[in-house]
Formats: structure tokens, C-alpha cells, sequence
């Protein structure tokens, strides 16, 4: 049975966790940011990458207490290793390098959006899956679509072309003036809301998988928002940015008619690849696969299981780093001490490879 230690710094969450066999949770901490980066409604990189630093020392220390084991029983270190915030990725990659060094252990860079993927196998007792399954990763830096057709063998069918899923949900929840992050709270907001008072406009676009977010965006904030004037703009450009909410508008009603339309937008892309690549099931990961809209639309749009993890684990956690760290140990996959972190990191066919 493999015990590997995972560590998560890739955004605005110190996490550490230990997870036994791919699957069993032992422990799982995490230090969220949320508070620290509320005030600047989203998340500010210097300020990140101090909180992790004061963070990560106390969060392994009490995963691996709660874990109840001894470092010595560790077979491996996973961390995060991109995408994400370089200075955040950072402080992980370091301290789990330290760690590997100082106890002799194998060390696993991870790619973050392989880490979602594998908070599909966090279950108990390991749940069987035959590929080819589809997976829709839906987070604040992440719209992807891959194809899974085993364990490290991904193959991208499309992404979005401007904004990820969760930055447009962040942003309108900004314009409709809800706190940071705006996903739960837009969801939140829907609940009282009509989401057919509004008919906002779909992206038309090439790439059968493609996804895109920001005329959506634009379209809310024109029906929201009082616009500074063309003039206005003109002189000062960036003035829309400061747009003010109109007074007579519903935000609940807006908020509904919003979240309406991207859980239509991602539920029919992947209903649709999911007819075209024959897969088995549809596995939804990310933050905003804790929609429980996007839940409903996915399964009444696809003929297939569509499975998502519990929603503790949508958001970043380092479990999934650990989960995915076992599939790498167990391929015989090492990495060196001398890595680097992978700010920009795609999730591309045979990641394994990389
Ligand atoms: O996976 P995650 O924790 O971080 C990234 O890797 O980006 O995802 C965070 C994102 C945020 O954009 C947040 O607004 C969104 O997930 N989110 C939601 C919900 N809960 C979190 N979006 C829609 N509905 C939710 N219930
Ligand atoms: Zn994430």
C-alpha cells in the first residue's frame, strides 16, 4: 500500500495531505486565503506567496499528525509543480524538495489540473473505472475538456478561448457587487432568481470543444450597469472597469439568467463529445463543479453517469495532488531534485512523458 505525503501552493490554498493507496484519505488540510484576498476581490500573487510561506511549515506538520504516521512511512512527496502563481508554486516545490531531501524519499511534480482529475478517485473503497471517461475541469484558471483514455494519458479536446469558467462567475459576481470568489455566491444569488429573464447571447465558435466566457461577461455588464459614455471611455480608458450597478436591476434574476447560460454552454459541449468519443462516464473537477446547477444540466443532457467529487474537494486541495502522485509512483515515475515549477503548464496528451 502506498502512503504519499501531497502538497498544494499553486493559488491562494496551503494544503498538505496524506493519502493511502490513491484513495483513502488520512488527512486533509486546507489553509484557505479567501479572507486575505477578499479585500482586493481576487487573489493578489506577493501577498499569496507570503501566506503560503507562513502557512506551509503548520499545514504539513498537521497533516501529517493527523494522518497519525511517521515521515519514515512516507514512499513519496507530491507537489504541485504548475500550473499556477510562480511565486506560489514555489514556496510548495521547495518545501516538498526540503522534505525529500532530508528523508531520503522519491519526490512527484504534479500537474494541478491532473490533481482535479484525480479527485474523482478520492473514494472508499476504490471505485473502478473504465476508460475512456471524459473529464470537464471547471475551475477559476481552468475550462478544459480531455479525453482520458487511462491513468497519465489525457488528450485536450478543447479549452476556452478567453475566460476560465470560474473567472467568469468571479467577475460578473464582482459587477453584481457579491464577495469574493462570486461562484458560490452567484449560485447563492440564482436560488430566488428568474433565469429566463435575460437571454444572453452564445458564443459562436469554431472548435466543436471551445469554450468562451467574456462576451457573456460584457453582456451582463451592459444590462447591469450604468456605462460611462463613449466619450467618457474615450478619455479615460479602462473607465467601464467602474461601471456602477443600476438600481432598478434584479440580481437575483441576472445572477440565474448567468449561470443559466455557462451550465448550458459546458453541459452541451461535453454532451456532445461524449456522443463523439464513446466514453463510459463523465467525471466533472474543479471549483465550479460544486454548481449544483452545472450537476443537474450535466445529468439531464448526457445518457451517462456523470460523477463529481464530494464539495470539499472541488476546490484545491492537496489530496488530489497525492491521488494523482500515487498513479505517478506507481508508473515507476520519479522526479529530480533539481525540477523547476511550471507556471504555465498544459495538461497535454501523455503527461506522463513530460
Ligand atoms: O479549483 P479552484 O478552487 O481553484 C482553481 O484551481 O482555480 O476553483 C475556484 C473557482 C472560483 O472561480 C470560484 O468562484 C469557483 O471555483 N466556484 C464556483 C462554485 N464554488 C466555487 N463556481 C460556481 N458555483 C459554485 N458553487
Ligand atoms: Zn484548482
Amino acid at each position: 500500500m502506498t502512503t504519499i505525503l501531497g502538497i498544494e501552493t499553486s493559488c491562494d490554498e496551503t494544503a498538505a495531505a496524506v493519502v493511502l493507496e490513491g484513495s483513502t484519505i488520512a488527512s486533509n488540510i486546507v489553509a484557505s486565503q479567501i479572507d486575505l484576498h477578499a479585500r482586493y476581490g481576487g487573489v493578489f500573487p506577493e501577498v499569496a506567496s507570503r501566506a503560503h510561506i507562513e502557512a506551509i511549515g503548520v499545514v504539513v506538520e498537521t497533516a501529517m499528525k493527523e494522518a497519525g504516521i511517521s515521515y519514515e512511512q512516507l514512499d513519496a512527496i507530491a507537489v504541485t509543480r504548475g500550473p499556477g502563481l510562480v511565486g506560489s508554486l514555489l514556496v510548495g516545490v521547495n518545501y516538498a524538495k526540503g522534505l525529500a531531501l532530508a528523508l531520503d524519499k522519491p519526490l512527484l511534480g504534479i500537474n494541478h489540473l491532473e490533481g482535479h482529475i484525480y479527485s474523482l478517485w478520492l473514494t472508499e473503497p476504490q471505485r473502478e473505472v473504465h476508460f475512456p471517461v471524459l473529464v470537464l475541469i471547471v475551475s477559476g484558471g481552468h475550462t478544459e475538456l480531455v479525453l482520458m483514455r487511462g491513468h497519465g494519458a489525457y488528450e485536450r479536446l478543447g479549452s476556452t478561448l478567453d475566460d476560465a469558467a470560474g473567472e467568469a462567475f468571479d467577475k460578473v459576481g464582482r459587477l453584481l457587487g457579491l464577495p469574493f470568489p462570486g461562484g458560490p455566491h452567484i449560485e447563492q444569488a440564482a436560488q430566488n432568481g428568474n433565469a429566463a429573464a435575460y437571454e444572453f447571447p452564445r458564443a459562436r465558435l469554431e472548435g466543436d470543444y471551445d469554450f468562451s466566457f467574456s462576451g457573456l461577461k460584457t453582456a451582463v455588464m451592459r444590462e447591469a450597469t450604468v456605462m460611462p459614455s463613449a466619450a467618457a471611455r474615450r478619455r479615460e480608458p479602462g473607465a467601464e472597469k467602474t461601471a456602477q450597478l443600476r438600481s432598478d436591476v434584479s440580481v437575483a434574476d441576472l445572477a440565474a439568467s448567468f449561470q443559466r447560460a455557462v451550465v448550458t454552454a459546458l453541459a452541451e459541449k461535453t454532451a456532445k463529445a461524449a456522443r463523439d468519443y464513446e466514453v463510459t462516464e463523465i467525471l466533472l473537477a474543479g471549483g465550479v463543479s460544486a454548481n449544483q446547477e452545472l450537476r443537474r444540466t450535466m445529468r439531464a443532457l448526457c445518457d451517462l453517469p456523470v460523477r463529481y467529487p464530494p464539495l470539499a474537494l472541488c476546490t484545491d486541495n492537496a489530496a488530489m495532488i497525492a491521488a494523482a502522485g500515487h498513479y505517478r509512483f506507481m508508473a515507476g515515475l520519479r522526479d529530480d531534485l533539481a525540477i523547476d515549477v511550471k507556471p504555465m503548464w498544459p495538461l497535454t496528451a501523455t503527461t506522463y512523458q513530460d
